[in-house]
């Protein structure tokens, strides 16, 4: 079976433009952006694009990329203390130049919409349904939602690369009484770990380091990155193998980044009816 993501995250879609119009508001969502990083400028974009479709208003705060860090954290303070802002997102990555983790912590835990902040992260942790989960994650549970996966007892892999990720995508599928188990790239013989899993979860960048060898049959494997040589987009997971295999749930291009999206979207609306 093939996950469809982009159909998931449009009924995500409708049923947000729906609330919106019932709650008669029009939530306010902005994302700062430092420097001209073209694929940030890319995906923010796309972000602007579904808040239109479904009725929040979006704000584009583009800053120049030689901005100090004490510029940015003068922004930030603007930002946090603007109450026609319900919440925000700072594009990452920053410049190198500036000390990500210090502008993160700084952003107003009520409008952190990327769930980034660690006091955000902390309620991941302990399972406090309060804050805001990171958006990729929130996809990938709401995915399983959708599905009608029962992640009890599950035996679960996660082979991942980005800290603000994966991290708390271990912590809600821990909550969700999974048994998990997280590989990085100095894991030590990582087929041991991904051919004992019911679900192997992916984002690496490595093309094909899944091989179909290395997963039972039967196993769901959640591919979250691609990767594209010459045109041709190569999965971390063998797809193209697994496929013709077996019945594994993979996901079709887009998807991931449909579903991150949306959630950014349901984020905004909750902090927009927190105020
Ligand atoms: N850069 C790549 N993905 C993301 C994201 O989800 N949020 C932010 N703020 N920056 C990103």
């Amino acid at each position: 079976m093939i996950i469809d993501g982009k159909k998931m995250a449009e009924a995500v879609y409708e049923n947000l433009k729906n609330e919106i119009q019932k709650q008669n508001i029009t939530p306010t969502l902005a994302a700062i952006l430092v420097g001209e990083n073209s694929a940030s400028l890319r995906y923010i974009k796309q972000k602007q694009k579904w808040a239109d479709f479904i009725g929040i208003d979006f704000k584009l705060i583009q800053l120049k990329s030689n901005l100090t860090q004490i510029e940015l954290e003068k922004k930030i303070d603007e930002v946090n203390n603007n109450t026609s802002i319900d919440g925000y997102i700072v594009q990452l990555p920053l410049p190198k130049h500036i000390n990500e983790t210090a502008i993160i912590s700084k952003i107003n835990v009520s409008k952190d919409v990327d769930g980034f902040h660690p006091e955000n992260v902390w309620k991941v942790l302990i399972g406090d349904s309060t804050g805001f989960v990171p958006c990729t994650p929130a996809g990938v549970m709401y995915m399983f939602e959708n599905m009608k996966t029962n992640l009890s007892g599950k035996l679960i892999t996660i082979v991942w690369r980005s800290n603000i990720v994966w991290k708390p995508l271990a912590a809600l599928l821990i909550n969700a009484w999974a048994t998990v188990t997280v590989c990085n790239s100095k894991t030590v013989h990582l087929k041991k770990h991904t051919s004992t899993a019911d679900i192997v979860i992916m984002a690496t960048g490595q093309p094909h380091l899944l091989k179909v060898d290395m997963v039972k049959i039967g196993t769901t494997v959640i591919d979250v990155w691609f990767t594209v040589i010459d045109g041709k987009i190569y999965w971390d997971a063998d797809f193209d193998i697994m496929e013709k295999i077996w019945n594994t749930i993979t996901p079709v291009p887009g998807w991931v980044w449909a579903l991150t999206v949306a959630m950014l979207m349901k984020n905004t609306l909750k902090a927009a009816m927190l105020k």
